[in-house]
């Protein structure tokens, strides 16, 4: 693969920053968009622009084919039995607050339990309070265990008939450890357990098969794998979608409306009211033929290749712990706490030397509690990325190391 050539398809990378080169290692927060994607986008607005599932002109026609052709494309992309399982959200807070609105309100009881890991985003934590504190159900989670994975003897007697639902996210955005998907479903499965998976960050990063992984419901961020923000992909399972009722009401859902009563649309218009993010769903589908185009695997093998080369180089900064799984099977993210500065502070520093990283506690407020640090810096890579912008990092970690002790 000439990894070069295809970063130069992302021109926002081709800048200096505070007098820098920018280095980009933030994309777990959102990635870059290449100009495929960018393009797609002007030249909706600038050719096609209209509502969908409405109107009978030539334009309108026109958006209503790249938008259902977007969804056969998503389909195909996470390998769900049909486009129909597929429900266009903002993203994947929104499919996950659809899931818990519709599914969790219609099926959860005083009593049930909700499970959920010690290592989720509050995406897919805040959902399933809210939803445990209406239905008077109970909310548990797996333990992390040192090494940034899940305690697999606490999943035995966790996961049992009382659970109604096992929501967990695929690739951890603050550890990058790679939860066992496929196992997780056939052991939830197994004990009747519906299943949710998390895959805003594994979403675009590996090939996802939700047929082989066996998930009820799978939910993505558009704009973490090279789309626009604003637009993601819920999927469910078609036998559960059917028994759901609607979230959000409005047009575009509905059969037929009265004063007294409504009829709604079967899956996935049912939940779908109002007018969607158009733009946002052709921007998604250029991505994931962008995507397509580089191939799945060879992304995985470049994000691999990427995330153990900055373990073992990020491993020389004397005084620096890393979260998460040490060597190995990881996702493209390193976490990591410095004893000589708070995350912030490195954060500003690493920026005025033209390296963007996040810092603080990334929506995973329990698990810095677990692992006691008031937040750690991240380090998020993408195929984008280089090693000699690795190499970059280090040095900078060792000049901050100078700056600050
Ligand atoms: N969930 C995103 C992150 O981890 C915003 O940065």
């Amino acid at each position: 693969m000439d990894w070069h050539r295809i970063r130069s398809d992302f021109p926002i990378l081709d800048q200096q920053v505070q007098g820098h080169p920018l280095v980009y290692l933030d994309s777990a927060a959102t990635s870059q968009k290449p100009r495929t994607v960018i393009q797609a986008l002007s030249h909706y607005y600038e050719r096609d622009n209209s509502n969908v599932h409405r109107a009978l002109h030539e334009l309108s026609a026109r958006a209503t084919d790249a938008f259902e052709v977007a969804r056969k494309k998503a389909a195909h992309f996470i390998g769900a039995a049909s486009e129909n399982e597929i429900i266009f959200t903002r993203g994947t807070t929104e499919g996950i607050n659809l899931v818990a609105n519709t599914w969790g309100t219609q099926n959860l009881r005083q009593g049930d339990v909700i499970l959920v890991t010690g290592m989720e985003h509050h995406s897919n934590l805040v959902p399933w309070q809210l939803l445990a504190q209406r239905t008077g159900a109970v909310l548990k989670h797996i333990p992390v265990l040192d090494d940034g994975t899940l305690d697999n003897e606490a999943i035995d007697t966790l996961l049992t008939e009382q659970v109604k639902l096992f929501a967990f996210v695929h690739i951890s955005n603050s550890l990058g450890t790679i939860n066992p998907a496929r196992e997780l479903c056939a052991r939830a499965k197994a004990v009747g357990v519906v299943t949710l998976v998390d895959g805003a960050q594994s979403a675009g990063h590996m090939p996802i098969d939700v047929q082989d992984l066996g998930c009820d419901f799978f939910v993505l961020s558009g704009h973490k794998m090279c789309g626009p923000t604003g637009i993601g992909v819920l999927y469910g399972r078609m036998a559960l979608l059917e028994t759901m009722p609607p979230w959000h009401g409005g047009g575009e859902m509905i059969l037929s409306v009265s004063f007294e009563t409504s009829s709604y649309k079967p899956p996935p218009h049912r939940f779908e009211a109002g007018t969607p993010n158009i733009a946002g769903v052709i921007g998604l589908a250029a991505a994931i033929d962008y995507l397509e185009g580089i191939g799945l695997e060879n992304i995985q093998r470049h994000d691999h290749n990427l995330a153990n080369y900055a373990v073992q180089r990020m491993s020389e900064v004397p005084g620096i712990r890393i979260l998460g799984p040490q060597s190995g099977h990881r996702g493209s993210l390193v976490a990591f706490h410095l004893d000589f500065a708070h995350p912030h502070d490195l954060v500003e520093f690493a920026n005025s030397h033209g390296i963007a990283m996040r810092g603080g506690h990334h929506c995973t407020q329990p698990l810095m509690k677990r692992f006691k640090v008031p937040g750690t810096t991240r380090a998020s890579f993408y195929f984008y990325n280089t090693l000699e912008e690795i190499n970059r990092l280090v040095e900078v970690l060792f000049a901050a190391r100078a700056f600050f002790t």
